[in-house]
């Protein structure tokens, strides 16, 4: 596994559509272990195969205090949420900033797996927060076109 390159604000990578995947072939496999270690090296919660320059349909998120409890999504959809939530956000492709934003409170997600088999997957809360700001990056939209207010300078 190797870190990649983190793409930042003002890449047009970051405002592309990425595309759906259709086999887990040994490159993709690469990707997202690479991905992971990117991830958990750059203290984050969630990644988007196209902050890494990839335009695949390809996240991973670890929310756990431990960070060993990797989620892998290939070809995420969000097939249900409700509720509401107002909280801080951010971003490993904004660096320094942070921004409340709102999100649904629960959120059900349907995906493939490393087997290119179905799953779903609900989450609460932070978790809900990661499905819905990763799948955004999938579109082409980082959080901070759903700010509320200003962004602020984080603290780390
Ligand atoms: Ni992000």
């Amino acid at each position: 596994m190797a870190l990649r390159n983190i793409r930042t604000e003002g890449d047009p990578i970051l405002g592309k559509i990425s595309k759906p995947v259709w086999e887990v072939t040994p490159k993709i496999k690469e990707l997202i272990g690479d991905m992971l270690e990117t991830m958990y090296n750059a203290n984050g919660v969630g990644l988007a195969a196209v902050q890494v320059g990839i335009l695949k349909r390809i996240v991973v998120i670890d929310v756990s205090e431990e960070g060993n409890d990797p989620i892998i999504l290939i070809n995420p959809e969000i097939i249900d949420k409700s509720g509401s939530q107002t909280g801080m956000e951010g971003c490993l492709s904004v660096p320094g900033k942070n921004g409340i934003v709102t999100r649904a409170e629960h959120v059900k997600v349907k995906a493939f797996d490393q087997n290119m088999k179905v799953f779903e997957i609900e989450g609460d809360e932070l978790l809900a927060r990661a499905f819905q700001h990763e799948l955004d990056h999938l579109d082409g939209i980082l959080y901070t076109s759903k700010v509320e207010g200003e962004l602020e300078a984080s603290e780390d």
